[in-house]
């Protein structure tokens, strides 16, 4: 996992917010709702959502978004879908 820009154990970037409690978020970069479906928006096409931000569309599969995401619920106890906004 070392590709993952942000604080993960093992990555070493800082660009990022630290991910490491990502699945414990109510919101992704302040403005989705965390759910595994948008999620795998914001892995595909974070411009969308917050243009001008600095993370670049990175071109994923919907395979890839699916994956990623499905790690990153593994962070620490699972939230998504169950808190905050519906
Ligand atoms: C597979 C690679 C990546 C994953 C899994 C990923 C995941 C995420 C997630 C889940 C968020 C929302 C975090 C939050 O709400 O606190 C986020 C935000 C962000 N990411 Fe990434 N990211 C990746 C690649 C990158 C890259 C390559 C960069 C920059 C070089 C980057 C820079 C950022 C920045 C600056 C934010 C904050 C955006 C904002 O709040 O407006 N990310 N990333």
């Amino acid at each position: 996992m070392r590709l993952l820009p942000q604080k993960i154990a093992g990555a070493d970037g800082l660009v990022g917010p630290p991910l490491d409690f990502i699945s414990r978020r109510i919101y992704l970069a302040g403005v989705l709702c965390n759910t595994p479906q948008n999620m795998m928006a914001w892995l595909q096409d974070p411009q969308k959502f917050v243009p001008g931000n600095a993370m670049p569309n990175m071109n994923l599969s919907e395979e890839q978004s699916r994956n990623i995401t499905a790690y990153l619920c593994t962070l620490k106890i699972m939230r998504f879908g169950r808190h905050g906004c519906r």
